[in-house]
């Protein structure tokens, strides 16, 4: 008999939002947080071109594409990675930073990834306490000790919708040991109009403790294709370069991740139309004693305690006509609360008939 002996780690896997009902061929998918407007018309033109060049490898350095990134975003081409999303991104760190043993503080509800990774390397996963489903400040420096290597934040963070300002992301930075790395995840800046909101990028381009992650799967549309990036300081990026996959990044997602950059239009209209939603859906949901954070991603977290029905008959019922919310209650382990993705005009428009049918 043959007995492998694996790692032992305790991990939960991650369950993405669901995309299928039974039964139903056709259904309204705002369970994982993509585009509601798809991608740019110009990039869906450029991957359709079939002289595409795909019997040979792709840039491994994703260098024009780390040039785009660099002046959209006028950051130093040199202190950026790209990844397979940043999902790889996140997973390069982990293996870059942590030993066993080592410690990794996540504020209590933080996206999944970074759990899953830290554990994979055998490092301690230490939750913070959040406060109303915001990520506290106080309780992330309560949980830091000299074991302590990396804190990861994301900002607005994804389930909760809720973001630390300007300011208290400046103070966190400011009363962390300045040996701990801060990773903070700009997965949603894009969407942000809050003004007293500032993205990682914008706040630490130069600061060589925080690394910061960004991704194209959200306001660019171009989820399916895995492509996201880091940015950190150059002798963070050349270690990450040692230990990256060589061509992580494949030929089609380098090409319409610098596409996706070209046409602001398109991103503008994702704002616009995400915002108009969010409100409109927000305000629709609380005649129902629905009620939500903040808007700030194109997500809102629904909270169940005031309403009439359970989040768990709300899912189920909108599941029987087609429409998919994210549970919260998988991997985040949060009751009476469910995540609602922004949808298209029309995705929109069937959720709201369908709620005021589930509750008129
Ligand atoms: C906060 C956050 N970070 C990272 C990701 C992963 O993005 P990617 O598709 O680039 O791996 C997600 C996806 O939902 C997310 O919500």
């Amino acid at each position: 008999m043959i007995t492998l002996k694996f790692k032992k780690f305790n991990i939960e896997a991650y369950k993405p939002g669901k995309s299928r009902v039974k039964k139903l061929r056709k259904v309204i998918k705002l369970s994982a947080n993509e585009s509601a407007l798809g991608l740019s018309p110009k990039v869906k033109r450029l991957i359709s071109n079939k002289k595409l060049i795909l019997d040979k490898y792709p840039d491994g350095k994703s260098k024009d594409l780390r040039k785009a990134i660099s002046k959209t975003y006028n950051c130093n081409f040199e202190k950026i990675i790209c990844g397979a999303g940043s999902d790889e991104v996140i997973q390069m760190i982990c293996q870059l930073f942590l030993n066993p043993k080592d410690e990794v503080v996540l504020p209590e509800y933080s996206f999944l990834m970074y759990r899953i990774y830290s554990k994979v390397v055998g490092a301690k996963v230490v939750f913070s306490k959040e406060i109303n489903f915001k990520i506290s400040i106080k309780e992330i420096l309560k949980k830091v000790n000299k074991k302590t290597k990396i804190v990861f934040i994301a900002n607005p963070n994804n389930p909760t919708g809720t973001y630390l300002t300007k300011k208290e992301v400046l103070e966190l930075r400011k009363k962390l040991n300045k040996n701990i790395l801060l990773v903070i995840d700009d997965a949603y800046a894009e969407y942000m109009k809050n003004s007293d909101y500032s993205s990682g990028l914008n706040l630490f381009k130069n600061k060589d403790n925080v690394f910061i992650l960004r991704t194209f799967s959200k306001i660019f549309g171009l989820a399916s294709l895995r492509v996201g990036w880091g940015y950190g300081s150059k002798k963070i990026i050349d270690r990450l370069n040692l230990i990256k996959p060589p061509f992580n990044v494949n030929r089609i997602a380098q090409l319409a991740a610098v596409e996706a950059l070209k046409d602001k239009k398109f991103v503008n209209r994702s704002i616009k139309h995400n915002f108009f939603y969010a409100n409109k859906i927000k305000k629709f949901l609380e005649k129902y004693n629905i009620f939500s954070n903040t808007v700030s991603a194109n997500f809102l977290f629904l909270n169940f305690e005031k309403c009439r029905y359970s989040s768990n008959f709300f899912y189920q019922k909108l599941k029987s006509k087609g429409i998919i919310l994210r549970s919260t209650k998988d991997g985040y382990h949060i009751n009476n609360r469910l995540r609602l993705t922004i949808g298209s005009s029309k995705e929109n428009l069937k959720f709201m008939n369908t709620v005021k049918g589930i509750f008129d």
